[in-house]
């Protein structure tokens, strides 16, 4: 078989993401267009994603997006050869922007339509950078919304959860001490700027489910953002002025010191060399500066992608989809449905 192209749609939280991917005849994948909208700046004055604003911009942003995309990779809407959509999970009312659109293209075109997860997406992008994952890998997925340990035994199909957060996301801790911070949403970013200024031994905050009787790969990250909280009010009542670059600095260095002490624990307890480490928070320069000391002291290889692949985007879904086109898997019918609660 020659080479084929794939679409893929991505609107489940609030970016609108539409990519092209190609599929060699050897199973390698290529990307060749990665265009994202975003109503990031539509939610900020409400300090987190607000459902019926996100569903609402996505119906605005995909169509000319999934123009952009084809633009960016000088093909035209016919040369398209199968459709991938993010099925779940995500806001109900976004995704079905997505996937509406997805079964528009799909059925004007003749093509097959493949529904797929959005959290094998996000392990699946990276095979756009660093080519074919080895047989056996381990990926922690780190952003706004979800906080897991994946065992990835096949991205196409096979992952399995070997952990995961027990309350907040890793990201959503970020944007909730932000806010405590009066720092700007979403709070990755300043969070990680100001802690580049800190003392990250200034305040020891605690470090979550570390514990000998707690569950060895899960994550919590509330009781953080209220020790946080606590500790920021403790400091003002007393009439003592804080160091928000201690406080981030602090703060980052207790989520990145769980986060990659437990996923080098998960990696060796099940005899996995090779580490991918994506979402939004992979974009955190600690969290990676931490993750690459102890992959190195561990033996293991790390794979995080590049943060504009690591943020939610449209190419990462259509590279999962090649592997699944690749894979051979039945195509979804055209009334396939949404699934906001999708397990990976
Ligand atoms: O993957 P993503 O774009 O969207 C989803 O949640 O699916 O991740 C967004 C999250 C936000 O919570 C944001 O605060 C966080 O990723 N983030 C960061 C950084 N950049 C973005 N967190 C820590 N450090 C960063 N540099
Ligand atoms: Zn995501």
């Amino acid at each position: 078989t020659a080479d084929r192209v794939v679409l893929g749609i991505e609107s489940s939280c609030d970016e609108t993401g539409a990519g092209l991917v190609r599929l060699g005849a050897d199973g390698s994948v290529q990307l060749l267009a990665d265009a994202v909208a975003s109503s990031v700046d539509q939610h900020a004055r409400y300090g987190g994603v607000v459902p019926e604003i996100a569903s609402r911009a996505h119906l605005e942003a995909m169509a000319p997006t999934v123009q952009r995309a084809l633009d960016e990779s000088g093909l035209r809407l016919s040369d398209v050869d199968a459709v991938a959509v993010t099925a779940g999970p995500g806001l109900a009312g976004a995704l079905l922007v997505g996937v509406s659109a997805a079964k528009g293209y799909a059925a004007a075109l003749g093509v097959p339509l493949y529904g797929v997860n959005h959290l094998a997406g996000h392990i699946a992008v990276d095979t756009l950078q660093h080519g074919a994952l080895p047989e056996r890998s381990l990926a922690l997925l780190v952003s706004g919304g979800h906080t897991q340990l994946l065992l990835v035994d096949d991205v196409a199909g096979r992952i399995t959860e070997v952990g995961s957060t027990i309350d907040d996301a890793a990201g959503e801790a970020y944007d909730k001490v932000a806010r405590i911070l009066d720092l700007p949403y979403p709070g990755g970013p300043p969070i990680d700027a100001q802690a580049a200024l800190g003392d990250p031994e200034a305040i020891d905050f605690p470090r979550g489910l570390t514990g000998p009787r707690d569950a060895a790969y899960d994550f919590s990250f509330s009781g953080l953002k209220t020790a946080v909280a606590r500790w920021v009010e403790t400091e003002q009542q007393a009439g003592r002025e804080i160091s928000v670059p201690d406080v981030c600095a602090s703060f980052q260095e207790a989520v990145a010191d769980v986060l990659t002490r437990k996923a080098v624990r998960a990696a060796q307890d099940h005899d996995v060399r090779t580490l991918v480490i994506s979402g939004g928070v992979a974009a955190n320069a600690r969290l990676a500066a931490l993750a690459r000391e102890r992959c190195a002291a561990a033996g293991i290889l790390l794979r995080v992608p590049k943060p504009r692949l690591c943020t939610d985007n449209g190419a990462m879904i259509a590279a999962l989809g090649a592997h699944v086109l690749a894979s051979g898997t039945e195509p979804s019918p055209l009334d396939m449905a949404t699934d906001p609660g999708l397990p990976v």
